[in-house]
């Protein structure tokens, strides 16, 4: 283990034809773990990230194990810290050089009191929303280097339980929920997504798709925080747990959009169920978005000075 670094074994991805190098955050459980499981099946380059290094370990070894696949690599960060983000963004450029998918699947959702990070973020919006922003901007030019690269990003219905958009307020220090962080947090990382998309697209970057995903309602790890910190949840998730998929079937989408032909050349949709979701309009907003994107590109200033990405981040 070398800076947050699990090496098990890395093969030589371009030798083994059709096989791509795909990153996976958030696969030490839940869905993450069954999307490395899957694209690993697939004899795939896996790069499961997670931050317990024990955890990923050991989802790791599982995902080798059941699929003799050696390709699997884990790496640690902490996504909650954009310098941890822009440390893990450095770490998977010089071990890789380059990448054909990224899977923004790591997620959080906490308690009825507003937390803040040790950088000052409301602690769902750094790991939902600022944390994908970030890697992705880091990593746009490993992507661009892909002859067809792919973007996924594991966003949530529960956007339509943000209320209306806070513009004024994108971290709700005056109007703090559970319910309302998490479902802003999914609702504006969607946006950014829509965002890569239409900058990609105006800066005629074709070998680059940009697609968000929902898994629907999954028996994870997801709740194992705010049902702690927010008892008055549990009888609601007990009602709904009938109704929860497993995590691998949450998997199904992201797997889809990250390496299926039949989506070659997909961009700037929203999938749910294996196929495209049809959006209220009135989730839709190029106002709220660029206001986002500003927002975030403000934040992440700091790291994004320099960077030789391929899209303009004004
Ligand atoms: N389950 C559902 O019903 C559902 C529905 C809609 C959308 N989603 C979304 O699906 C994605 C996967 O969630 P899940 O349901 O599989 O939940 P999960 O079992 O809790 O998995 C979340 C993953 O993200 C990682 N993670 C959390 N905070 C992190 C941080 N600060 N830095 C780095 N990694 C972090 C977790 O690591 P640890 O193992 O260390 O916690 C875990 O690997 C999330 O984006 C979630 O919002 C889930």
């Amino acid at each position: 283990m070398n800076d947050g670094t699990m090496n098990h074994a890395i093969g030589h991805p371009e030798s083994r034809e059709g096989a791509k190098i795909i990153l996976v955050t958030g696969a030490s459980g839940g869905i993450g773990k069954r999307t490395a499981l899957a694209l690993a099946s697939q004899g795939h380059t896996v790069i499961m990230h997670g931050r317990n290094p024990d955890k990923t370990r050991h989802a790791c070894d599982w995902v080798i194990e059941q699929t003799g696949n050696p390709n699997v690599t884990c790496h640690v960060a902490d996504l909650s810290l954009m310098r941890e983000v822009a440390r893990f963004a450095v770490e998977i450029n010089e071990r890789y050089g380059r990448l054909d998918v990224l899977v923004n699947n790591a997620g959080g959702q906490f308690g009825n009191e507003r937390e803040t990070t040790a950088e000052g973020h409301e602690r769902t919006f750094a790991i939902n929303t600022l944390a994908p922003f970030l890697l992705t901007n880091l990593l746009l030019p490993m992507l661009a280097n892909s002859p067809s690269a792919r973007i996924v990003t594991v966003s949530s219905e529960s956007y339509r339980q943000s209320g209306a958009p806070r513009l004024d307020d994108i971290e709700l220090e005056h109007s703090y929920s559970l319910v309302r962080a998490y479902g802003s947090s999914k609702l504006y990382v969607w946006w950014l997504m829509r965002q890569f998309d239409a900058r990609l697209k105006a800066a005629g970057v074709a070998n680059i798709t940009v697609n968000t995903v929902e898994p629907g309602s999954a028996v994870t790890g997801l709740q194992r925080e705010s049902l702690r910190k927010s008892p008055f949840m549990l009888p609601l998730v007990i009602l709904w747990m009938p109704f929860m998929r497993t995590a691998a079937h949450g998997a199904r989408t992201s797997v889809l959009m990250a390496t299926s032909s039949s989506v070659e050349g997909v961009s700037g949709e929203f999938w749910g169920s294996r196929k495209p979701k049809r959006i209220n309009p009135k989730w839709i907003s190029p106002q709220g978005e660029k206001a986002v994107w500003e927002y975030c590109a403000k934040a992440c200033a700091a790291y994004l000075d320099g960077s030789a990405t391929p899209i303009d981040l004004a």
